[in-house]
């Protein structure tokens, strides 16, 4: 059988999702998590976009061992340099540099003629050889792009040390016919072809990405770039999880494999998803709520009968167990760090304990705590950023022949500020409290509430996303009252705020020509 290369991009493409911006801790915590999950090359960031990107790249450059550790760079020396810097510490580092080959591209954003492009492929390339062994060549827009020009930048890219070349459906525009056919076109036009990975790349505009990229596999391609989730520009990237379990499930049909541990993909998905604040569509395959769910009594039924007449594949084979009871109110510190080893997390002793005070709270306040719950808890206490503000003290007045009324008392190191404020609800009279009392006004720009189990005493897991000052921060909190819930994420969001402001690092700033 042959192996498909699984390079994610989740923290490159995917982080150009509108309106998510993810922290230095953030990033790297996910690049955990793909690690344990066994992509082959983890795409890090664009270092030379800003100075957050390049300090996320490098912390995962510096930590994470076995994927390959990928950093994107326009086809300008500038670019690589940033990319090769950030990569410095990389056990294997990867630049990849792109230009964009379709005459629109050329033409309107380039500005520039067929013969500049194709030379600015081969210095881009030759430079960023000089800097690492592993280069990979992107012509952007390729599925646009007149074919025998593109398999020209192609076969210059190679004959220039490209390692790896990549056939990108930018714009989410082919099928998976014609994308077939482009890459047997370019396996037999490309010189040097064989020597490299074949690597593809789609966007999901007409809903098409994982078709595409499945149909190349099949037309030989042998490395295909995906995200968590599908997460990405506009409609998303090819989503991970859709192309492996496809690939796994329909071995009989493809005969490829893949080095990914597809259990580890439930967990994947909810960090991810966590931790950029982009919720699921309960009916996204794969990860999706309702995936693995069956509501018709006729399915049911069947179901019951055997699970094959209407499951193609386990929950188990992507990590998702059912929710179980794990711990009651009277579980002692042992079982609880026993727990939280086996659940995959790693926390320092502080971090522990304080782990441990929430569980034995939410103990008080719910029956039955269940791995769910437990996560929920656990990914407050992982990837947080240092907390200048705390929320110390709230109270709320609301009814439905009451103005709504908060009260709120925020502290910062020594100083406690305490101020009310009165709202359309008590949310709005919350945020207007918190505003007041940090003395920083924050847009709300999305708010999601959902609750992490069934029943009245479950946990609302509430995320938020701010924007102030054109940047843009996403906050959760967690608690049985979902108030509380809101006003933690809020905070959550600010203190992500003002420690970027302290860093002097901005979430994503535009680049001039953006990718
Ligand atoms: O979609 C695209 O063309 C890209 C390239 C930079 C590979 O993301
Ligand atoms: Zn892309």
């Amino acid at each position: 059988m042959s192996r498909v290369y699984i390079f994610d991009t989740t923290l490159r493409d995917g982080e150009q999702t509108p309106g998510i911006s993810l922290n230095v801790e953030e990033k790297l915590e996910i690049a955990r998590q793909l690690a344990r999950l066994q992509v082959d090359v983890i795409e890090a960031g664009f270092p030379v976009a800003s100075p957050g990107d390049f300090a996320a790249t490098a912390a995962i450059a510096a930590e994470i061992q076995g994927p390959v550790i990928a950093a994107l760079a326009r086809a300008t020396e500038k670019d690589i340099e940033r990319a090769a810097a950030a990569l410095r510490q990389a056990p294997k580092p990867l630049i990849h540099t792109f230009v964009a080959t379709s005459p629109i591209h050329m033409e309107y954003k380039l500005r520039k003629k067929p013969r500049e492009v194709l030379l600015m492929a081969e210095n881009a390339v030759r430079y960023a050889r000089e800097l690492v062994q592993d280069v990979e060549f992107s012509a952007e827009d390729a599925t646009r792009s007149d074919r025998v020009f593109l398999a020209d930048v192609l076969s210059v890219a190679i004959e220039a040390g490209a390692t790896r070349i990549n056939v990108p459906d930018t714009v989410g525009y082919t099928t998976p016919g014609e994308y077939y056919k482009l890459i047997r076109y370019l396996k037999e036009n490309v010189r040097g072809i064989n020597r490299c990975h074949l690597s593809v790349h789609c966007h999901n505009d007409l809903g098409m990405a994982v078709a595409n990229s499945l149909a190349a596999l099949e037309a030989g391609a042998n490395q295909v770039e995906c995200t968590i989730n599908g997460l990405g520009e506009r409609a998303g990237n090819a989503s991970l999880e859709e192309i492996v379990m496809a690939l796994t499930t329909r071995q009989d049909t493809y005969g490829l494999s893949t080095g990914v541990i597809t259990e580890q993909i439930y967990r994947t998905s909810r960090l991810v998803s966590a931790l950029t604040g982009a919720s699921l569509q309960p009916n996204k395959a794969i990860v999706g709520e309702n995936a693995f769910a069956h509501e018709s009594g006729i399915h049911q039924d069947g179901f019951l009968k055997a699970r094959s007449t209407y499951e193609i594949m386990t929950p188990e084979s992507i990590g998702l167990h059912q929710s179980r009871l794990v711990l009651g109110k009277h579980s002692g510190r042992h079982a609880f760090r026993e727990k939280i080893r086996e659940l995959g997390y790693t926390l320092n002793d502080q971090e522990l304990e304080k782990a441990f005070q929430r569980f034995i709270d939410l103990a008080d306040k719910k029956k039955e705590i269940t791995d769910l719950d437990l996560e929920a808890l656990l990914k407050e206490e992982i990837v947080m950023v240092p907390e200048s503000f705390i929320l110390d003290y709230l109270h709320i007045s609301s009814g439905n022949h009451t103005l709504p009324t908060a009260t709120v008392r925020l502290i910062l190191g020594e100083r406690q500020m305490e101020e009310a404020a009165c709202g359309s609800g008590p949310l709005d009279a919350v945020y207007r409290a918190i505003d007041r009392a940090s003395g920083i006004v924050m847009q709300l720009e999305s708010y999601s509430l959902k609750a992490v189990t069934g029943g009245k005493d479950a946990l609302g897991e509430v995320t938020v996303r701010i924007t102030a000052n054109g940047f843009s921060y996403t906050g959760r909190g967690v608690s049985t009252d979902i108030i509380e819930a809101s006003a933690k994420a809020y905070v959550h969001a600010l203190n992500k705020l003002v420690h970027d402001r302290g860093l002097g690092v901005g979430t994503r700033q535009a680049s001039e020509e953006g990718t």
